[in-house]
């Protein structure tokens, strides 16, 4: 199986935390959250009770497969930004006509290649071809031996959610450079709901959000040698709606210190690193946000309470 490696290196990773934890407002990247441990804890996020999103989704899916299936047609390439452990296209690849390959993308470079080379031997007609790097930067899509009739991204889980407004808008502007004029975009976007819904999602009462949210300090002592106290950090998330967004936050419980790339960093008490956003958007604010990026909205599936949405997109 080949497969490219256009993964961050440590040097880029020290860069982006540093200059996070230069700002007034200390932010890090949420990409960073996802090393093998962080990987795990975030399949772990997707079984909890109070996280909706996975099985509101697969419901979705699960109610339209056809149509979906009819509109993006035979003999499709199959991209996937950020594929993850890779679970949720199997439904959509054992409902296509002939797919004629599958490129996951993800940066977890640990995850990425054993998943796929473990899909490859569950799916013996499909070629997969991995590709570590951040979906944002440039990077070559590997070309398929069969000639594909049309190239479709999947991104789903709401992951669109995670970018700031002008960084989707890039985002689907570069989704719509790769998917090409034929092409097409199936993607999952979270809707606006009761907050207390959003509240208990991303505060789980076993407390595996609170271990994701602070695994990232693990991982930058491990990686980048710093000497963060992930215990003296509480997470902390809330829904703020002016912003209609979730913010994951980590609070200092004291003033500190801790030592970066050989500069140091203070907190004082109560001084928070922001980790995360997760946008919630209603039908019509995406569309206007697709719209502006080249998409059409061809097609919008919801749940009941409209909760979340499938839909897709075409280039205009
Ligand atoms: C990956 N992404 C869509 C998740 C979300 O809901 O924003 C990440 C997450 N963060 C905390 N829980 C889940």
């Amino acid at each position: 199986m080949a497969s490219c490696d256009f993964g961050p290196g440590p040097d880029r990773f020290l860069a982006e935390v540093l200059s996070g934890l230069r700002k007034p407002q200390k932010e890090l990247p949420s990409k960073y959250f996802y090393d093998e441990h962080g990987s795990h804890l975030f399949a772990r996020i997707t079984e909890l009770e109070e996280y909706y999103i996975p099985r509101v989704e697969a419901s979705i899916m699960q109610a339209h497969i056809g149509d979906i299936a009819g509109l993006i047609g035979p003999q499709a390439l199959v991209i996937e930004f950020g594929s993850g452990n890779c679970e949720k296209v199997r439904f959509l690849l054992d409902h296509l006509y002939d797919p004629v390959a599958y490129v996951p993308i993800d940066i977890a470079r640990e995850q990425l290649l054993p998943v796929a080379e473990q899909f490859a031997s569950e799916y013996p007609g499909l070629e997969v071809c991995p590709v570590c790097a951040d979906y944002l930067s440039r990077f070559d899509i590997p070309n398929p031996e069969r000639a594909a009739r049309r190239v479709c991204i999947y991104f789903p889980g709401s992951t669109i959610g995670n970018f700031d407004p002008l960084p989707a808008r890039r985002f689907l502007e570069h989704a719509a450079a790769v998917c090409g004029q034929a092409g097409a975009l199936l993607i999952g976007v979270d809707l606006k709901k009761d907050p207390a819904v959003l509240h208990s999602a991303y505060n789980d009462e076993a407390g595996i959000t609170a271990a994701f949210d602070l695994n990232i300090l693990e991982r930058i002592n491990r990686e980048l040698e710093c000497d963060f106290h992930p215990h003296r950090f509480q997470h902390y998330a809330f829904y703020n709606p002016r912003e209609s967004r979730v913010e994951l936050h980590l609070i200092s419980d004291r003033n500190q210190e801790v030592h970066v790339g050989g500069e140091t960093i203070y907190f004082a008490e109560g001084e928070s690193i922001w980790t995360e956003s997760s946008y919630k958007y209603n039908l019509e604010e995406f569309a206007r946000l697709a719209t502006t990026a080249g998409f059409k909205v061809e097609q919008v599936w919801t749940d009941e309470r409209r909760w979340f949405s499938v839909q897709y997109l075409t280039p205009r």
